[in-house]
């Protein structure tokens, strides 16, 4: 049985874990508590607990829920994407409302820490994303080969040093780099379309996407916006000018099997068994999030995941390069990744997205549904998707904000010189009865 069965087993869980984090902060483990326990306990309760702004009865509760208590995630994680979330979010789920073997589901899956976070911790998978780059950088670590077969079979791609890309990536790359990216892209796609590729050809694509561009010399490009970025062509000669710099060569051989060993450098055995288990059960979907016809009704035991905030982030164009290199087309993917000018269009886009939630998840199932503050905190999303989630049938257990780097103490107690948190997500959580 998960730990959690209920929406007041939620909310009691929730609200025992915001004072055991605050005594476990202000006073040592061996300290006494003083006297004055559950006068404090009850103000420390009721100042991180409020309600949602447009619906009294479901409590809100802040704190720092996925970082003092919990371990550094695993390595694992470490491929960047455009708004992802950290591992700790989903793990923080995963570990109070699931059990071992349990479907955990993301339908906007991105780099896909829900279901690699899930398949570490022993749960099967199930993952949807509208873009086909998705499964590129998630499926591989479902499955990850050894350090000594990824070298080998880096060592043995053919470098062709006469090639280069189809397209002008002069303002990236050097030459002898555009080459070897360009041959590594045509050893891939021979692969694909053989029907040859294997799991390590999928990890090296992976890895080879994850290195393409970013902000230091551990990837193949000069320094430009951080990895999970590309800017357009345009936008590199300009920052080339500015900082008077010139691509210049970069070992992709190394650089890839760099990567990898990073990646896999802290995966326990049981981790991987876990990985591997899960691997062979996963499904990976390529659909929009609110037509998953390929779902069983009533299957899912619970789904953490993340939309796009209306238009906040353009994943078509930060994407452009990941997709050149792995023959996809940016334009005709881009045209079905949801963008909602309003908060109204995004609800109602979100409204269709959480009849099928419904329609999938379990009896007793839940749904943590991470949205945030847009136009410079003016709109916030939570107060928009719990009318959507009740609507669809879900009884909403609470909302969760999790503010990091802001002053415990100050705000814990509702001081007036509290600070606002500079990293703040907010959960919505939903449970079907
Ligand atoms: C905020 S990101 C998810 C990040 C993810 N939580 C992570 O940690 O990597 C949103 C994702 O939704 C995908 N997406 C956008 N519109 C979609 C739709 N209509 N159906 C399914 N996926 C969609 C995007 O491709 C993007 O990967």
């Amino acid at each position: 049985m998960p730990l959690i069965n209920s929406a007041t087993e939620f909310r009691e869980y929730i609200t025992d874990f915001i004072f055991s984090e605050y005594w476990s902060r202000s006073c040592g483990i061996d300290q006494e508590l003083i006297i004055s326990e559950d006068v404090a306990g009850n103000e420390a309760r009721s100042t991180a607990v409020s309600s949602s702004a447009i619906n009294p009865e479901i409590p809100v509760y802040t704190n720092e829920f996925w970082t003092s208590k919990q371990r550094a995630a695993s390595r694992l994680h470490e491929i960047s994407y455009r708004a992802c979330f950290k591992p700790q979010l989903p793990g923080f789920f995963i570990k109070i409302l699931t059990d071992e073997g349990d479907l955990v589901y993301d339908p906007f899956t991105g780099r896909g820490t829900t279901i690699i976070e899930a398949a570490l911790l022993g749960r099967n998978v199930l993952s949807n994303d509208i873009s086909p780059l998705s499964r590129i950088i998630c499926e591989p670590r479902m499955n990850p080969p050894s350090v000594a077969e990824i070298t080998e079979r880096m060592n043995s791609v053919p470098y062709d040093y006469n090639l280069s890309p189809d397209i002008d990536l002069s303002m990236f790359y050097d030459e002898r780099t555009a080459s070897e990216i360009m041959s590594l892209k045509n050893y891939l796609d021979e692969r694909k379309n053989s029907g040859d590729e294997d799991h390590t050809d999928r990890w090296i694509r992976m890895v080879a996407t994850n290195r393409l561009t970013g902000h230091s010399p551990g990837f193949f490009s000069v320094y430009t916006l951080p990895p999970n970025q590309a800017v357009l062509p345009e936008r590199q000669i300009k920052i080339n000018d500015k900082r008077g710099q010139s691509p210049e060569y970069r070992d992709t051989r190394e650089l890839v099997k760099k990567k990898s060993r990073s990646l896999l450098k802290d995966i326990g055995d049981k981790a991987l068994v876990n990985l591997r288990s899960a691997g062979e059960n996963a499904v990976f979907l390529n659909e929009d999030a609110a037509e998953t016809s390929h779902i069983d009704d009533e299957s899912i035991s619970l789904t953490v995941t993340s939309p796009p905030f209306l238009d906040i982030v353009n994943y078509r164009d930060d994407n452009w390069l990941r997709c050149w290199f792995n023959s996809l087309d940016a334009q005709s993917i881009g045209k079905k990744i949801t963008m909602a000018r309003t908060a109204s269009e995004w609800s109602s886009r979100m409204q269709d997205v959480f009849h099928e939630l419904f329609r999938i998840t379990k009896p007793g199932g839940w749904v943590a549904f991470e949205v945030g503050e847009v136009r410079k905190g003016k709109i916030r999303l939570d107060d928009y998707i719990v009318p959507v989630g009740i609507n669809a049938g879900f009884e909403c257990a609470g909302v969760l904000i999790n503010e990091q780097n802001f002053t415990k103490t100050s705000n814990i107690w509702g001081v007036s010189n509290k600070k606002r948190g500079t990293n703040t997500n907010r959960i919505v959580v939903f449970r079907k009865s």
